[in-house]
């Protein structure tokens, strides 16, 4: 069972993903204005898996007999700048998330809760995942410079990322 504080915390974490969610699905719709499509399926699987990430924690409450309650989820912004700008946007807000992740455990810790704690060790190691894609592509970034022709290929790599592996089993 979750107590009040821990329960809290998760239903701010849910609005956390789900803005996540926002946030790449505006990136994706910046991308498509400066005519980079690949950047744009890029972010909308980042979408899914934000989604996923949020509704994986909605059922966690509801199966420890807890209570979701949504918030408002805040207007993202439109602009993102260059590509690499933006990356290093999206890098910045998954390490915001990291940190949120961490201040979970910590929580659930403290309050002497193991399941959650337990729940959460998924998000730790996501994370690294996350942040690993990030860095990734700001490399390839700044490898291409101010090549077009790179940038190109790196479009057409990016637009062959695939869904979400567990997209089906958590929806
Ligand atoms: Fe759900 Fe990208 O962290």
């Amino acid at each position: 069972m979750l107590n009040e504080k821990m329960e809290k915390a998760l239903n701010e974490q849910i609005n956390r993903e789900l803005y996540s969610s926002y946030l790449y699905l505006s990136m994706g719709a910046y991308s498509s204005s400066i005519g980079l499509s690949g950047f744009t399926h890029w972010f909308k699987v980042q979408v899914k898996e934000e989604t996923i990430h949020g509704m994986k924690i909605f059922d966690y409450i509801n199966r420890q007999g807890g209570r979701v309650r949504l918030k408002e989820i805040k207007e993202p912004p439109v602009e993102f700048g260059t590509p690499i700008e933006m990356f290093r946007k999206t890098l910045q807000h998954e390490q915001f998330i990291t940190r949120s992740i961490n201040d979970l455990v910590d929580l659930a810790r403290s309050e002497k809760d193991e399941t959650t704690a337990s729940f959460l060790q998924w998000y730790v190691e996501e994370q690294v995942e996350e942040e690993e894609n990030d860095k990734e592509i700001i490399d390839k970034l700044k490898i291409a410079g101010e090549n077009k022709e790179a940038l190109s290929a790196l479009d057409a790599e990016l637009a062959k990322r695939l869904p979400p592996k567990d997209e089906e089993e958590s929806i």
